[in-house]
Formats: C-alpha cells, structure tokens, sequence
C-alpha cells in the first residue's frame, strides 16, 4: 500500500488530508504513474458538430480528417472516439487523444498540416462545427483512480506504470487527496471564462479559461464481461447514471457544471462499443466534490452500484481528474452552436 502522490511529487504539507494517518481503505484501488521526466500532460478533445442525418457523411469525414492528422509526428499517444447528442439536439463526434508530454502536443498543434486545416476558411463555411478543448495539467494537478491494472483507458493509456494499492479513496475527499497539489493549495477558482467575440454570433470563439477549472472522465466499460453482469450493469446502475448525466447537462450550470457529456465510444464506422464516459467540465474542484459528496443524481448512482458490487466484478469503473491553470486551457469552437461546450458560460470580453 502507497500513497496516491507519487514520492517525487510529495512536499511538506500545509494542509491535512481528509483522513487519519493511519487509514485503510476497504478495497484495492490503483493509479497510473508518470515519469519523473515528465512535467505537464494533456488531453484534447477535438469535436464535430452536426444536425440532421445529411450531414453526418460530412460530419466523419471532418472527423477523420482530424484522425488521419493523429497520425503525424508528435500526435497523441492514445485516442478514441465517441458519440453523443448535445442538449440542444445536435450529434456530436469527439476524438478525445492524450499526450504523456505537452511539449510533443504544442510542437503537433504547430505543425503546418494541423494549424492549417483549423484556420482554413472551408472550417467557417462548411455544415458542420468544429471545436477543440486542449488542457495540459501539470503533474501536481492531476490524478486517476483504477480497480484495475491493465490497458489504463485515457491519461494512464500514455502514461507510464501503474502504483501499488493506494490509501487515498473510499472516503468522500479522497479525489483532492490524491491531486499532489492539495497538499499546500486548495485550488480556489478565480476569474471566468472570457468568450473573444459573442459566441451568439457564430464564427470562431475561442474561450479563455480561468484559475483551476476542473475537468472529469469518468468512464464505465462493460464489454466482454459476462452476460449477467452486463445485464445487471444495463438494467440497474446505468439508468441512474444516465439521469445523473442528463441532470448535470440540463441544470448542472447553477451547481458550476459547465458542461457535460455523457458519450459512447463508436468504432470509425459509428458502431457503438459498450464503453461510455463523462466528459465534464466545472468551475472548481470544489464545485465537482459537492456535486458527488452531496447531491442526489451522483448519490443515486453511488448507492445502485454500491449495493451491486459484487455482483459486477468485471465492470470497469474509472475516472481521471485535473485542476486546471488558465494558461493551460485553450478552448476553440468553429460554426458551433452558442451553447456548445464551454461557450454557454463565457462572457464576452473584447480584451481577450
Ligand atoms: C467517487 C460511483 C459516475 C464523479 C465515486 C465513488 C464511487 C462512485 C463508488 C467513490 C470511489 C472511491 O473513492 O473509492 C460512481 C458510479 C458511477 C459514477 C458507479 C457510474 C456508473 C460518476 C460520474 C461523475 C462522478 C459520471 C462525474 C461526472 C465522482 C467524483 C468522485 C466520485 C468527483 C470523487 C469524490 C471524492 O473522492 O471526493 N463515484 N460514480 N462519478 N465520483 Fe462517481
């Protein structure tokens, strides 16, 4: 048994955890290691936006074309693709790939080929949106959580080892404790998401993040278990997290959700695999850790699997969190609708 902070990444604390010293948790729980070498990571998620079945031929094809681009030096180390249908009705693609390392993405993001095709001017004219949300955490600002310890869906498929057994769960505040950076900083928020021109008006926005926005997957995988666990899974666990995240996606704004995505992974010909995750975006850790510790949708949830456990040994649950810095957001939307992403809740500053 270890601590979730890996010891490189361990400093005097100035503030306690939730816990005693001597806490066990009840069951195994493991995170993913990063090298030593490694300061920031990131995770982008690079979407298409469309309405109405004569655009999705063009829709894939956007999405493949961003794809194909994952495939140049310095692309993602991992990546995969999703399916879901915004509030507002309009389908949406998402690739959402990973980089162990931020210098990698920033020299792939400058590639002529990739810059090039999100300024081209066909991206303002076509049928479809495009958007991108580019966060890279730095190492402190971060954590994962496994009941398993191999093929680590999301960050931990880039990054480097797996831990031992770690102390920091089963209690509500375990996600903070495992963030390296809790230990001296409560990761406030300050500032709001500033929009560049009026997301109303369409075009391209980008949105200026502020002060630790935090980011959640929190994913659920259930193919190739056996069938009774599937079952018990579909019929009694997944209704309530599908209310949880249609609760969060409709009314989550006033409890500083700001957005959130409850996707299923598809194959590149749009089959539906049987894995799907949250892709969520708050105002503050704080915000999110109320949200599970307190709130009826999450709790639903909580108890439906709690209570079944055992009975669902195979199923995959997992989740990666990150506090997030303003300078290391950067959130692009092309022709979107002006609800999309994290346009809802951007005010609109000219000084941007
Ligand atoms: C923590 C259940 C989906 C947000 C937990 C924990 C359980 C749980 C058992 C405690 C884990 C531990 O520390 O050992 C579930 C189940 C889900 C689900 C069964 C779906 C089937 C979600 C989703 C979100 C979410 C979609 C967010 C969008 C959180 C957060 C925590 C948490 C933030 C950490 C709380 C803390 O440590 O303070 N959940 N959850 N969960 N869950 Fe969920």
């Amino acid at each position: 048994m270890e601590s979730a902070i890996d010891t490189h990444l361990q400093c005097p604390r100035t503030l306690s955890r939730r816990v005693p010293e001597d806490y066990r948790p009840p069951f195994p729980i493991w995170v993913a290691r990063v090298g030593e070498d490694v300061t920031r990571v990131v995770m982008g998620y690079f979407g298409v936006q469309y309405r109405g079945e004569e655009h999705r031929a063009e829709a894939w094809a956007t999405l493949r074309a961003i794809t194909d681009g994952f495939a140049l030096a310095d692309g993602p180390g991992g990546w995969d693709v999703t399916h879901h249908v915004d509030a507002q009705g309009y389908d949406t693609l998402v690739a959402a790939a990973y980089w162990r390392d931020a210098g990698t993405t920033q020299r792939w993001l400058a590639r002529p080929e990739i810059a090039a095709w999100w300024d081209a001017p066909e991206r303002l004219s076509a049928a479809v949106g495009v958007f991108r949300e580019v966060l890279s955490p730095g190492v402190d600002r971060f954590e994962t959580l496994y009941p398993f310890t191999d093929r680590l869906p999301g960050i931990g498929g880039v990054l480097d080892d797996v831990s031992d057994q770690v102390e920091e769960h089963a209690y509500w505040g375990a996600m903070r404790d495992r963030i390296p950076r809790s230990q001296t900083d409560r990761m406030g928020p300050s500032g709001e998401l500033a929009a560049t021109s009026d997301p109303a008006r369409g075009g391209r926005v980008v949105v200026r993040g502020h002060e630790n926005v935090a980011l959640i997957r929190s994913g659920q995988d259930w193919a190739g278990i056996p069938a009774e666990e599937q079952e018990l899974y579909l019929e009694a666990i997944e209704p309530a997290l599908r209310r949880a995240m249609d609760f969060l996606r409709d009314k989550g704004q006033r409890l500083g959700c700001y957005s959130n995505r409850y996707v299923r992974n598809v194959d590149l010909e749009g089959t539906p695999l049987d894995t799907t995750y949250a892709i969520s975006f708050w105002r503050s850790l704080d915000l999110l850790e109320r949200w599970a510790e307190s709130h009826p949708s999450h709790l639903e949830v909580f108890v439906a699997f709690v209570g079944r456990a055992r009975h669902v040994p195979s199923l995959r649950l997992y989740h990666e969190v990150s506090v997030v810095d303003a300078d290391s957001q950067y959130y692009e939307y092309v022709n979107c609708h002006p609800a999309t992403g994290l346009l809802r809740d951007a005010v609109t500053s000219d000084a941007v």
